[in-house]
């Protein structure tokens, strides 16, 4: 059981085991079950809220454990002693992004694809962004109304990571809709045809990297790829790079997009918030954290303790795993006052767990940082008299928390 299947099992619970759930759920009112059901996936945070209320560290209804606590989440993320691999699954990798990876091999990838995510590098990519945010609102201010995921959100981050990437212009066009079907693999597996569409999308992404790696190798760029491919084979094997580009790909671009709109969707509901941002633009990197901690677009992950570990008083058994729910540690009352307030004058707005903690810190946090920056302030600086303008729609899934369309109109 590796980490993303870890997480899928969380959300498989759900469709191999609906009727467990609504017993727990509705009959004993058990706050994690109802967390996959109904009311708990429109608004989780009432939910997280009970959770963190019955304890730091909370059984599942499947015999794991589930931590809506900012200490206990923290604690377990930057413990080596948790893991996302299972501790008894034969060495190596196989077909496996380093995000599913525990030491070594974690490290060695992890560490190949680093120097072009640092802060320095991401800051040297701001006229890229700049370029990218204010073309697609000429497109916006070409429309009295607009969906805004469609618009900016979306293809902001597909624009921005194809091109560090150096996936060229011809090959973007699916990438949307598998990095959508990969992403929605993250809840589960829902039927026959939904795992027949996880691997057609996972294969025709294979075909289109390979086409792009044998281009890098005739006629090396300036991109990650190109860099990636100049790596010894003693760092990278071949087999290695597949599943590595494609998470750079998907993480890049399936997680922005809910920053982009979960914030235009928390200014525009908090009109004095909003008011702050168009008095000075400025504040752009305020509403960027306070979005991730009010409105985490990751709101989970999950950790497998490779010992017997105590963790709060509890004792967490080997392969036992934890969710950590991040988008509850990030209304934790301990580490945040008021925390169900949208606040962009919070005294602590770096102290979310939104980019997880530990090893497997997200590795894009600055570029995702830098987006959704120059997004928020383009569109107060051009866009004061933003409005919603009809029905928004969220994407279905509870790990990812975002909207599949935000119309607006300006
Ligand atoms: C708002 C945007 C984003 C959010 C909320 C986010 C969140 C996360 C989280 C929570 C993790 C860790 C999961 C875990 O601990 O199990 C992660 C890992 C990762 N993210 Fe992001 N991410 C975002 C944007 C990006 C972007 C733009 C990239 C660009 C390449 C990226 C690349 C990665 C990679 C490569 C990892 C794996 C790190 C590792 O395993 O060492 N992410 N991200």
């Amino acid at each position: 059981m590796g980490r993303v299947r870890a997480l899928a099992g969380f959300g498989a619970q759900v469709y191999g085991a609906r009727a467990r759930f609504a017993w727990h759920g509705h009959v004993r009112r058990d706050p994690v079950a109802l967390l996959q059901l109904g009311p708990g996936r429109s608004d989780p945070y009432p939910v997280y809220a009970r959770i963190r209320a019955t304890g730091p560290l909370v059984p599942t209804p499947l015999g794991n454990r589930a931590s809506a606590s900012h200490e206990v989440c923290a604690a377990v993320l930057r413990d080596r002693r948790f893991g996302v691999s299972d501790p008894d699954a034969p060495p190596g990798p196989g077909g496996l992004s380093f995000l599913e990876m525990d030491p070594p091999d974690h490290g060695r990838l992890r560490r190949l694809a680093a120097p072009a995510f640092t802060t320095a590098r991401v800051a040297s990519y701001r006229p890229l962004v700049e370029d990218t945010v204010h073309q697609l609102l000429d497109d916006a201010a070409r429309q009295g109304s607009f969906d805004l995921v469609r618009t900016l959100a979306k293809p902001l981050p597909v624009a921005v990571i194809t091109r560090l990437l150096g996936i060229p212009e011809e090959e973007r066009g699916p990438l949307v809709r598998h990095g959508e079907v990969i992403a929605g693999g993250l809840d589960g597996v829902r039927s026959l045809r939904h795992a027949r569409q996880l691997m057609s999308s996972s294969r025709e992404l294979e075909e289109m990297l390979g086409r792009v790696f044998a281009a890098r190798r005739a006629a090396p760029g300036e991109d990650v790829i190109t860099a990636l491919l100049a790596a010894e084979e003693a760092q990278v094997t071949p087999a290695e790079l597949v599943p590595m580009c494609t998470l750079l790909l998907v993480a890049g671009f399936e997680t922005t997009v809910n920053l982009v709109g979960n914030g235009v969707h928390a200014l525009l509901g908090h009109p004095d918030q909003w008011a702050l941002l168009r008095a000075d633009p400025g504040r752009a990197a305020a509403v960027v954290e306070e979005t991730l901690r009010y409105d985490s677009p990751v709101q989970r992950t999950v950790r497998l303790a490779h010992e017997d570990v105590e963790v709060a008083g509890t004792t967490i058994r080997r392969r036992q795993a934890v969710l950590t729910l991040l988008g509850g540690a990030n209304r934790d009352p301990r580490v945040f006052a008021d925390p169900d307030a949208f606040d962009l004058t919070r005294a602590n707005p770096t102290d979310h767990l939104a980019f997880s903690a530990g090893p497997h810190y997200c590795l894009g946090a600055a570029l995702a940082r830098l987006e959704a920056a120059v997004a928020f302030a383009a569109l107060a600086e051009r866009f004061p008299a933003l409005r919603p303008a009809g029905r928004r729609t969220r994407r279905p899934g509870r790990t990812l928390r975002g909207f599949a369309t935000l119309p607006l109109s300006r």
